[in-house]
């Protein structure tokens, strides 16, 4: 009778460890899945929706080329993260050749987790007093009838996980687009 009983505690207590161990095993399958899918963060990405185009001014005169026009850009931001994506101010450059030709103010702002966040962006654009008088480039890319156009923008901000975790990131936005002034529609834009 007591050796009966023992071997069958002695198997309850086996059967009792093995639950434990399973359990750990368990928990720690669960916990690294969460580290390596929940905390693993990225960089959003940033980039250049439409853009339209208005009040468009090119005048390709050798003496003083020329462009002014006023861009609604529909900017995204794409955060696949499993926490927000909170950004600062930052700035939205648009360049010809190189050089500034208008600026604009993103505001700070928040995309939630795994989601993308849309908003447009008006950006007055104006070659006068940034690119040289006598810009051959610019004077022969009027008359071709595209002005080729890049925008940069760094929003810089923190991954926001369970009201705890934060970390820093940041989305960079590097699109290129060219202007077709007789239609005065954007064509061609590509983001990288
Ligand atoms: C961000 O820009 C907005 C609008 O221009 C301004 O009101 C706000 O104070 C700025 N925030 C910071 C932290 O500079
Ligand atoms: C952005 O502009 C586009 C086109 O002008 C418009 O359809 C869209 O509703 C605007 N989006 C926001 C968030 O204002
Ligand atoms: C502007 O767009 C129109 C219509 O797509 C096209 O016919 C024309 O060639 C474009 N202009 C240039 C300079 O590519
Ligand atoms: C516009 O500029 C970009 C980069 O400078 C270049 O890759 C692209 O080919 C240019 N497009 C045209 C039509 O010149
Ligand atoms: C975007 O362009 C800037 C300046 O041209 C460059 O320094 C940067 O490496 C580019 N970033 C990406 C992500 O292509
Ligand atoms: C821009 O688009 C036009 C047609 O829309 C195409 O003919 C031309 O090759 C494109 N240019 C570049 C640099 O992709």
């Amino acid at each position: 009778m007591k050796s009966g009983d023992q071997t069958s505690r002695r198997k309850r207590n086996i059967k009792c460890w093995a639950f434990v161990v399973a359990g750990v095993i368990a928990h720690t399958i669960i916990v690294l899945l969460f580290v390596l899918l929940v905390m693993r963060t990225g960089n959003p990405k940033v980039r250049l929706g439409g853009v339209t185009v208005e009040n468009l001014r090119a005048s390709s005169s050798s003496s003083s080329p020329s462009f002014s026009t006023k861009l609604n850009a529909q900017v995204s931001v794409k955060n696949r993260n499993f926490g927000h994506f909170k950004f600062k101010n930052s700035t939205l450059t648009i360049s010809y050749n190189g050089t500034p030709v208008g600026k604009a103010t993103i505001v700070e702002g928040r995309a939630r987790a795994r989601s993308t966040k849309k908003f447009n962006v008006t950006i007055l654009v104006s070659s006068n007093n940034k690119i040289s008088r006598n810009s051959d480039q610019l004077s022969s890319d009027i008359d071709s009838g595209i002005i080729n156009l890049s925008s940069h923008a760094k929003l810089e901000g923190k991954i926001h996980l369970f009201k705890i975790f934060k970390k820093k990131k940041s989305g960079e936005m590097n699109c290129t687009m060219d202007v077709n002034t007789s239609l005065k529609q954007i064509q061609n834009l590509t983001c990288k």
